[in-house]
């Protein structure tokens, strides 16, 4: 049977045409902060979480076009905890190039978010939203809570607790043209993957190591091989060097 190139290009577009793209922001974890965990605020605001324990979140964010008032699209928020102070951190968020979007990652420290109009404003509204929608699924979308680690223990009495804490904003702005006109005026929500990586030593990405290790590999055989083919080559170049000689010798 005959492949005709062209329809095995047709297969493989679609795998090659659909590729991840990363933003992300790094900082360094706050010092610890006391949170009043007597106060409804935190536990109640709906936003996701993210901790070194619990560092991937898959969901989807609401998008839209950039406007004068929103220059950079849609927020959504999330909590960034338990975290170790004054280690380096970077957030990303992966997306798929089927949606172009255009993100923004900002982390602001808890008093800053509270004490900042603009800041605490657009997180009521987020999680206004977001609750409305949770009730309209009827819990079914459950909050995720501390589940399963000590701390909620902790969390579940009054007394105020002390961590190393960040609020996370993203901003999501649509990137396209269509000329499907229920394209152009709902932005469908994108499907993102939220990545929390600590970074090792301050210096490199946790989840890059394994890329790093396999560079490291690759790089020691390659000079272990060359050196050896080097040495073998010299070998066969001196043995075929002394057999002329004997024979030059010989002839004499
Ligand atoms: C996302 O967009 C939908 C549709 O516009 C809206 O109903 C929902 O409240 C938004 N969710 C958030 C968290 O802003
Ligand atoms: C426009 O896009 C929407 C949402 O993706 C889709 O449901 C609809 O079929 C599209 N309309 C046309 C005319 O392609």
């Amino acid at each position: 049977m005959q492949i005709r190139p062209l329809s095995l290009l047709g297969l493989l577009l679609p795998i090659i045409s659909v590729q991840a793209n990363v933003e992300k922001t790094i900082f360094l974890a706050p010092p610890a902060s006391t949170i009043p965990s007597k106060e409804p605020s935190l536990d109640d605001l709906g936003v996701e979480r993210l901790s070194p324990q619990n560092s991937v979140v898959r969901t989807r964010l609401n998008a839209s076009f950039p406007t004068t008032a929103a220059s950079q699209g849609s927020d959504s928020w999330f909590f960034l905890e338990n975290l170790n102070p004054g280690q380096r951190y970077e957030v990303r968020v992966c997306w798929l190039s089927i949606q172009p979007t255009s993100f923004t990652l900002t982390t602001y420290p808890l008093s800053q978010t509270i004490e900042d109009t603009a800041l605490l404003s657009s997180l009521s509204v987020y999680t206004a939203a977001r609750l409305a929608t949770i009730d309209s699924q009827l819990q079914e979308d459950a909050i995720p809570r501390r589940a399963g680690s000590p701390r909620e223990m902790k969390s579940l009495d009054t007394a105020p607790s002390s961590d190393s804490v960040l609020f996370l904003r993203v901003h999501a702005a649509a990137d396209y043209f269509s000329t499907n006109k229920t394209l152009m005026r709902e932005v469908p929500p994108v499907a993102v993957d939220l990545i929390l990586d600590p970074f090792l030593f301050n210096v490199f990405p946790r989840s890059l190591v394994p890329t790093a290790g396999w560079i490291l590999v690759v790089t020691v055989l390659s000079v272990v091989l060359g050196r050896w083919i080097v040495g073998e080559v010299g070998r066969v170049i001196d043995d075929a060097r002394r057999q002329r000689s004997l024979e030059e010798m010989k002839n004499k």
